[in-house]
């Protein structure tokens, strides 16, 4: 049943206080319709904590969505400068709807078609895709808002298109376009594609091509010899696996995904072969968040704890599966509740060694123990299968398409000034696309973040760090991590954000007025009013100084005239 709130909607309008309620009213309201009493009284825990939930984010929607402009007009008051946003998935629509939502102008650019490419890789994975973390971890945008804890594939793609025509980025995005130059003419504008003709000149880029591209299918030993189907694990939808025998190759958060697809499709046996083991947590919302807080951004003395707290009360009688050559803090876990009790049912089974070769029944496999490393010794038997999953994963596509210089070592990628600024153009911001691993700590809040610092570089000079400055921010995030198992930014934590906080607001007396605008997107007028006002004072400054200089070269010239006669 739904409801018919038009009338409520208009009386709310010239009401701030109650605009509020309603925000928090309306989705209760049609969440109470929809459920049924008995979903009720049997989980009263879960409904009344998704009451909640629903509430928590129409209150953040409300706070800190910037609202977006009216479909044909732009705010007129606010400079109209111009982003190229470079990829149309969570990040890049996000991205975009803060730029619209502060007043500047986008151009979205996409290479796929509108089908595969609007909602990035939510648009080419299985349907029965999930979120692993739980959805307040993923609200990608301040409007965004799931009425449940783990989203699928397609209410996660429905929450991107629905941002993506609130904010009016309909008529701004180009389709079947891909980026392959950027280029910064002699007056510091980008030309996207070397096309300034169609697509005109802009201020600044964002660089949103996310971290997941073409799956990865890599060639396995006599794959021909095998006589079964081989399938990518984003590839399952309507594929048949009732009473066969699944090998599911790799060990990852997709594997996890091809394994829950087996099970539901009544596969009859499956076997995970992974090569390397992988750290799984809870798909629980408090582990995660208090997992994602270690703000050392890298193992510490005191990891055994939450280590040895997973393996005694998460993995129990299943500890042999739990990584002992590295730390939790090291590589993104897999977050699952189902996996182990699939093994403990008999009805999985996670094999660890190496791939040795396709044979027509199945695969050869190294059987290692534990700790023996990849391509170790090991006992080799075939273990039988009909249907082999290549959860592989995915390729990472390319920023090749910048200028060479951002390349450039030691601050290629992802070295760069907070991990997204090249240290030379802080007017590229690749965000959401340099990372490689993380516990729950990148994606929503940080493209909004970003997004900000890059609207505030672009509007006031005066905040823009100096080449010098931004490597520095980087030697001392490296020196910082230096006893990091991993490269210093090959897991984010929220470390990286406190060095930030320091290094970008708290030295620059000039970017403290930026503070709540460019943490929560609050005070969109006061920091562009304040510009004006330095802008104003500098102009006045000027002209002091002109005076001032006439007024001392006709003294001079008075002087010298005196002096010669
Ligand atoms: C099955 C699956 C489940 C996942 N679940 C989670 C999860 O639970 N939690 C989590 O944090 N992450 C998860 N991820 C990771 C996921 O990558 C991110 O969460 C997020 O969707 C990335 O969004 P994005 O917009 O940054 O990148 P993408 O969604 O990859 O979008 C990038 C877009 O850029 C386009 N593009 C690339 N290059 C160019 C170019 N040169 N020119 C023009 N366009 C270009 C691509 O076509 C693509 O549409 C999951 C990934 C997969 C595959
Ligand atoms: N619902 C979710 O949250 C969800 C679901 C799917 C994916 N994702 C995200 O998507 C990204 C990709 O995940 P993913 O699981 O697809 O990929 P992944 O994390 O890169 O894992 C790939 C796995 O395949 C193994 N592998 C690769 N090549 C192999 C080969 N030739 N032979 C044998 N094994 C091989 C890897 O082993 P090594 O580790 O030894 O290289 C690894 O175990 C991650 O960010 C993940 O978090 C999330």
């Amino acid at each position: 049943m739904s409801l018919n709130y038009k009338y409520f909607h208009s009386l709310l309008k010239f009401c701030p206080g109650l605009q509020l309620l309603s925000a928090i009213l309306i989705p209760l309201l049609t969440m109470a319709t929809e459920s049924s009493i008995p979903a009720i009284i049997r989980h009263p825990f879960v409904v009344t904590f998704t009451w909640f939930y629903i509430a928590l984010q129409a209150v953040l929607t409300w706070v800190f969505a910037p609202v977006p402009p009216p479909p044909t007009t732009g705010n007129e008051d606010l400079p109209r400068k111009r982003v190229a946003v470079i990829g149309a998935g969570i990040t890049g629509v996000s991205s975009a709807a803060h730029c619209v939502g502060h007043g500047f102008d986008v151009q979205l650019f996409e290479s796929r078609n509108k089908e595969k490419g609007l909602g990035g890789i939510w648009s080419r994975v299985n349907s029965t895709s999930a979120l692993q973390v739980h959805s307040l971890m993923y609200r990608f945008h301040p409007s965004v808002s799931f009425n449940t804890a783990y989203p699928t594939q397609q209410q996660i793609k429905d929450q991107i298109i629905s941002l993506w025509k609130r904010y009016n980025l309909e008529d701004r995005t180009v389709f079947d376009t891909k980026i392959t130059s950027v280029k910064q003419n002699d007056n510091g504008k980008w030309i996207i594609n070397d096309n300034e003709e169609q697509y005109g000149l802009f201020d600044g880029v964002l660089a949103t091509v996310g971290v997941c591209g073409d799956p990865k299918m890599p060639p396995l030993p006599n794959q021909d010899k095998f006589k079964g189907e081989i399938y990518h694990s984003s590839e399952l939808d309507g594929k048949d696996a009732k009473g066969k025998k699944v090998l599911i190759v790799g060990g990852g958060a997709s594997a996890i995904e091809a394994l829950e697809f087996a099970v539901k499709n009544g596969a009859a046996e499956i076997d995970v072969l992974s090569r390397s083991d992988k750290w799984v947590i809870p798909r629980n919302v408090l582990v995660q968040s208090l997992l994602a807080c270690n703000i050392f951004g890298q193992e510490t003395a005191l990891s055994w704890i939450p280590e040895g707290l997973l393996r005694k009360f998460f993995y129990r009688d299943l500890q042999d599966i739990a990584p002992t050559d590295k730390g939790i803090f090291t590589q993104t876990p897999m977050a699952n509740d189902e996996l182990f009790d699939q093994i403990r049912e008999g009805k999985a089974h996670w094999l660890r060694g190496d791939i040795v070769s396709l044979e027509e029944k199945g695969v050869s496999f190294n059987f290692r123990s534990k700790g023996v490393p990849k391509g170790g010794p090991g006992r080799e038997r075939l273990v039988e299968g009909d249907i082999i999953v290549l959860a592989t994963g995915f390729k990472r596509p390319s920023l090749s398409f910048l200028p060479d210089e951002v390349f450039e070592e030691p601050y290629g990628p992802p070295s760069w000034y907070l991990q997204v600024f090249p240290p030379k153009y802080p007017d590229i911001c690749a965000n959401n696309s340099t990372y490689v691993d993380a516990i729950g700590t990148v994606g929503n809040m940080h493209i909004g973040i970003y997004t900000r610092f890059l609207l505030m570089f672009l509007t006031d000079p005066l905040t823009r760090p100096t080449e010098q400055r931004m490597k520095t921010w980087i030697d001392f995030t490296r020196f910082m991590k230096r006893l990091s198992p991993t490269g210093a930014f090959d897991f984010f934590t929220y470390a990286e954000l406190i060095y930030w906080y320091v290094f970008v607001m708290v030295v620059n007396p000039f970017r403290w007025k930026w503070a709540l605008f460019v943490f929560f997107g609050i005070g969109r007028g006061l920091p562009l009013m304040v510009v004006e006002r330095e802008n104003a004072f500098r102009r006045e400054l000027k002209k002091e100084r002109k005076a001032n200089k006439s007024e001392k070269s006709k003294a001079n010239k008075s002087n010298k005239s005196t002096k010669t006669h």
